[in-house]
């Protein structure tokens, strides 16, 4: 669990994150959404000490980054995973060694004990046989699985990833945002993603956290969405027409009020036509 309490961080006379307090909960996906400049990305390098708070705390499991010394904190950057953005494979590098690289780093382990970690973690993100690819030669969404290799390969508590579909398309991006799902509650790792992508809120939206303008304006999971009335959230979420028409059909359909199991066929011979088109259709003809 990561404690953020009272966080407040400025460059130079712009204050960019404003006094927000957060629980980061073990085993689930805790999303920071917002729109561009919201301050997500300030925020998660705070966390992880890349920098420091003007004021506030920070909890890993009860230990305060803020207060710990230099030893404390390393000892803490080795149990954060961390997944950027765009991947940052070394293009130098083999897909075995990138995800190696952690290893050579932080432990003396033999070579074919990194190797068959490795492995392992490679085959968790269905990548075996990889190992010799160069990052050149794989696609987006199989480099952003070396990523998440990369970052589970020390068998991290806390995983951050930062935006970590930005340009996959929506059917790839399900999959590793479902993959770092799967990963938090196997591992029990807390993790935290910043994201802007709609479907990762609907889809892995456990815990949210939402920021507006360095606040945070509301917090709750993918379902409290659905019945949010507050409005920057709302005008953020659902965007465009369409997804507002949808979650006034997902509010009725949690209501009982729409049973989408029903078969439509039946809808309609149920005599369900008039409800659906409704009597007042000025289009109809008689
Ligand atoms: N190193 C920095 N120095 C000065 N301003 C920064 C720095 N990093 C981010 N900012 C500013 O902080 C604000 C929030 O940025 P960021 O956290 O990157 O937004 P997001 O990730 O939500 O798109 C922006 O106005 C940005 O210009
Ligand atoms: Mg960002």
């Amino acid at each position: 669990m990561i404690e953020i309490k009272n966080v407040n961080k400025s460059f130079g006379d712009k204050q960019i994150l404003k006094d927000v307090s957060a629980v980061m909960q073990t085993g689930k996906t805790n999303l920071i959404i917002g729109t561009s400049g919201s301050g997500k990305t300030v925020l998660q390098k705070c966390l992880v000490g890349l920098f420091e708070v003007d004021s506030g705390d920070i909890l890993f499991d009860g230990k305060n980054l803020v207060e710990m010394r230099e030893e404390e904190r390393k000892e803490l950057r080795q149990q954060i995973g961390m997944l950027f953005q765009g991947s940052a494979l070394f293009d130098s590098m083999t897909v075995e060694r990138n995800v190696r690289f952690p290893l050579d780093m932080f432990t003396n382990w033999s070579a074919s004990e990194k190797l068959a970690r490795v492995n392992d973690v490679l085959e968790r993100v269905n990548l075996k046989d990889t190992n010799k690819k160069f990052p050149a030669e794989i696609s987006g969404g199989m480099m952003k699985r070396v990523g998440i290799a990369r970052a589970i390969v020390l068998n991290p508590k806390y995983l951050f990833c930062d935006e970590p579909n930005s340009g996959l398309d929506p059917q790839t991006s399900m999959v590793i945002d479902k993959l770092i799902h799967e990963i938090t509650i196997e591992n029990n790792i807390t993790t935290i993603i910043n994201t802007h992508d709609m479907n990762s809120v609907m889809e892995i939206g456990e815990n949210i956290l939402y920021l507006y303008q360095g606040k945070k304006e509301w917090e709750g999971s993918n379902k409290d969405i659905i019945f949010s009335k507050h409005d920057k959230l709302n005008e953020f979420i659902f965007a465009s027409e369409f997804l507002r028409d949808a979650k006034d059909m997902r509010m009725l359909e949690e209501k009982g009020l729409i049973d989408n199991d029903r078969n439509m066929d039946q809808i309609l011979k149920d005599g369900g036509a008039s409800l659906l088109v409704g009597d007042d259709d000025p289009d109809k003809k008689d």
